[in-house]
């Protein structure tokens, strides 16, 4: 405010008094007078209308995904803090994983963190708690892995120093990667968070992972948004992925390549997984189902997108629980990095697959069992769908993933939906939480 308190006045200072040649007759000083005051009056008006809009636009922008700045991300370091990082390691058996979760206060990696401490695996997450949506959310996910003997680093995968420590804490066998700036529309927003968590933080994760010894295995979650404009369906790991129609897409797409580069130099075995439509309980707020389901009680319209002629756009969408199987099955089934401290020692595995359900459904059946499941009818408005990344259709092809990782959804959108909004009921209902 100061800074724009400066320009303000310094603006002020360099407007002539009064426009002009100046007259040193006695009788135009009153004259004079008149018009500096009208245009000092002129000025501070307008003045004031530029401070009114400086407000008021910047209480409309939106909220910032960027991480907090390093010294309020939560401390890290001491010996209190390695004894929790090791105790959160500890493996129930010798042939257990230690892993570590990026993303862990997430929704996916929230539950895939509780999948894989529950069957003895040793698991440390890593969080940045950014605010792109409700960190609420993020902290109650938080303290029940907490509960869970799960303990989440608070701290940006763009911390070299800090992932570094915890690979000399921990010698991990596998890094499930699941941080990322997610969401499609918001990229037009905040580009530049896409570009620091999904590029710049992958390749900061990369980087330490290749020099760690012995180097974990990696496991990280791409989309199926990378398929683009793709219009074969259903969509195949081999079809096309060159045509993204968003900034997000984009960055997956990206991350995908530069899985490659460092798996072909490093030696380090990547499994990138294409995840559908993720929904289910401690999800994210962001999404189609979350804020619908928010909407309709509070009965509040909600917007449903149309494709040419009013078709409809569906998504296949895919409970948690059998993105979780399909998780810790990529986990067993990754053979070990070949590298060791930035070596390569000899090829290393490279797969990726489609984690969807087989089974898109229009948008508007989502809204129908939503409605049935809230015994509440939507007030519903239909528009065309935007041109601002989202794409009509997604459907995957799941044969390769049912062949590698025997991954077999059995989830169908009622009975998910059915179970999310028990807890979204038992979660926001009667607290004084708010959602998003
Ligand atoms: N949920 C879906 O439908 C879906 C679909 C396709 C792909 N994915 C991908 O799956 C992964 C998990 O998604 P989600 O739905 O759980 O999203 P989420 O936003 O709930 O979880 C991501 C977590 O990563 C954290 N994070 C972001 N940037 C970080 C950084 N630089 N350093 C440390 N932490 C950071 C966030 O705070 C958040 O808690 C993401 O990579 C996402 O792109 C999700």
């Amino acid at each position: 405010m100061s800074q724009l308190k400066t320009i303000s006045l310094s603006h002020l200072d360099n407007v002539p008094s009064s426009p002009g040649k100046f007259k040193s007759d006695k009788s135009l000083t009153y004259i004079h007078r008149l018009r500096l005051h009208s245009s000092v009056s002129k000025l501070t008006l307008w003045l004031a209308l530029f401070l009114g809009l400086l407000v008021f636009f910047f209480f409309l922008s939106p909220p910032s995904a960027s991480p907090p700045p390093r010294r309020s991300l939560g401390s890290w370091g001491g010996s209190r803090w390695e004894k929790r990082i090791r105790t959160s390691a500890r493996v129930r058996s010798r042939s257990s994983f230690t892993v570590l979760v990026t993303g862990a206060a997430g929704f996916v990696g929230t539950h895939v963190s509780i999948a894989l401490k529950r069957r003895g695996d040793g698991v440390i997450g890593l969080d940045n708690f950014n605010a792109y949506y409700d960190t609420k959310l993020k902290r109650a996910r938080q303290e029940m892995l907490d509960q869970a003997g799960v303990f989440v680093v608070e701290g940006d995968i763009n911390d070299k120093e800090l992932l570094n420590k915890l690979f000399d804490v921990v010698p991990f066998t596998h890094v499930m990667h699941l941080a990322a700036q997610a969401g499609v529309r918001y990229a037009m927003q905040n580009p530049a968070s896409y570009v620091h968590s999904n590029i710049a933080g992958f390749v900061n994760l990369l980087e330490v992972c290749k020099s760690a010894n012995p180097q974990p295995a990696i496991v990280w979650a791409s989309s199926s948004s990378v398929y683009g404009l793709n219009s074969k369906v259903p969509f195949s790991e081999k079809d096309r992925t060159d045509q993204p129609a968003s900034l997000y897409a984009a960055s997956k797409k990206a991350g995908e390549e530069i899985a490659h580069t460092y798996n072909h130099i490093y030696g380090l075995s990547i499994t990138g997984l294409r995840f559908f439509t993720v929904y289910g309980p401690w999800g994210r707020p962001d999404m189609a189902y979350f804020f619908f389901t928010r909407d309709i009680l509070k009965g509040k319209e909600i917007t449903i997108y149309e494709g040419a002629d009013h078709s409809s756009v569906a998504r296949d969408f895919t409970y948690i629980d059998d993105i979780v199987k399909g998780c810790v099955s990529a986990l067993d089934t990754a053979k070990k990095s070949t590298g060791s401290s930035g070596k390569k020692k000899g090829s290393a595995q490279f797969r990726i697959f489609n984690l969807g359900n087989t089974s898109p459904v229009p948008v508007t059946k989502l809204v129908n069992i939503l409605e049935k499941l809230l015994k509440v009818k939507a007030k519903k408005k239909f528009l065309p769908l935007p041109r601002n990344g989202d794409v009509k259709f997604t459907h995957a092809n799941i044969s390769l993933a049912h062949r590698e990782l025997g991954y077999e959804p059995t989830t169908d959108l009622e009975t998910g939906l059915k179970k999310f909004v028990k807890w979204y009921m038992s979660y926001y209902k009667g607290s004084k939480r708010s959602s998003w």
